[in-house]
């Protein structure tokens, strides 16, 4: 699918286990702090695209970054977040971003898979029991850019790598 701005890089952003888990009964599983701040570091600034699920599993609102909701319900309301009933509308938000994120869950990355160039997996080397999956990555279509692996340590039983993904054109 063609984006709207040909320089623009629609990046997916996620952490997913061995078996492709994101998380279980609207709430993240495991709590990578590293993780949560790479998150911070690539997201400050820019637009965050994400469900509705996810938006109500948040605090609130990402502060520092433009928030916007996906929902099928015309009269649904966000504080601090746009909310929009499309990908394409969510889109549009994003015209000026170079860079818009999507944030999840499994639902908004499946959507938005035929719209990215970029992802930026989080891959965490254990299998979990979960209710929300990210889409499986079709070496086909995505080129891996950059790995790097952190090994376990006594706070955690499982390593993990740091995974970047680029679409082939
Ligand atoms: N590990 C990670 O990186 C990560 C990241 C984010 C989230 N998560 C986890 O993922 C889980 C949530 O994911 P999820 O798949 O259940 O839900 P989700 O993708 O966050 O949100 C799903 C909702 O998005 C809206 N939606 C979906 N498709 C749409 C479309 N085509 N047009 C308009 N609106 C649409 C619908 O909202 P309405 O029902 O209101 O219409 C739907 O119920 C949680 O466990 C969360 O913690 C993990």
């Amino acid at each position: 699918m063609n984006n709207q701005n040909s320089t623009q890089e629609v990046t997916l952003i996620a952490a997913a286990s061995e078996n492709n888990v994101l998380g279980k009964d609207n709430q993240l599983i495991w709590h990578l702090s590293d993780d949560l701040k790479r998150f911070k570091q690539f997201t400050l600034g820019h637009a965050v695209i994400m469900g509705r699920k996810t938006f109500e599993s948040l605090p609130k609102a990402l502060p520092n970054r433009t928030n916007i909701v996906l929902t099928r319900r015309s009269d649904y309301k966000a504080e601090n977040a746009q909310v929009v009933q499309t990908a394409e509308a969510a889109l549009a938000l994003t015209k000026e971003d170079p860079t818009p994120f999507i944030i999840g869950g499994g639902e908004i990355y499946n959507l938005f898979l035929p719209w990215a160039h970029k992802i930026e997996l989080t891959r965490i080397h254990k299998v979990f029991e979960g209710d929300a999956f990210f889409p499986e990555i079709d070496p086909q279509q995505w080129k891996l850019i950059a790995s790097q692996k952190h090994p376990a340590i006594a706070e955690r039983d499982f390593s993990f790598s740091y995974l970047t993904y680029q679409k082939n054109h």
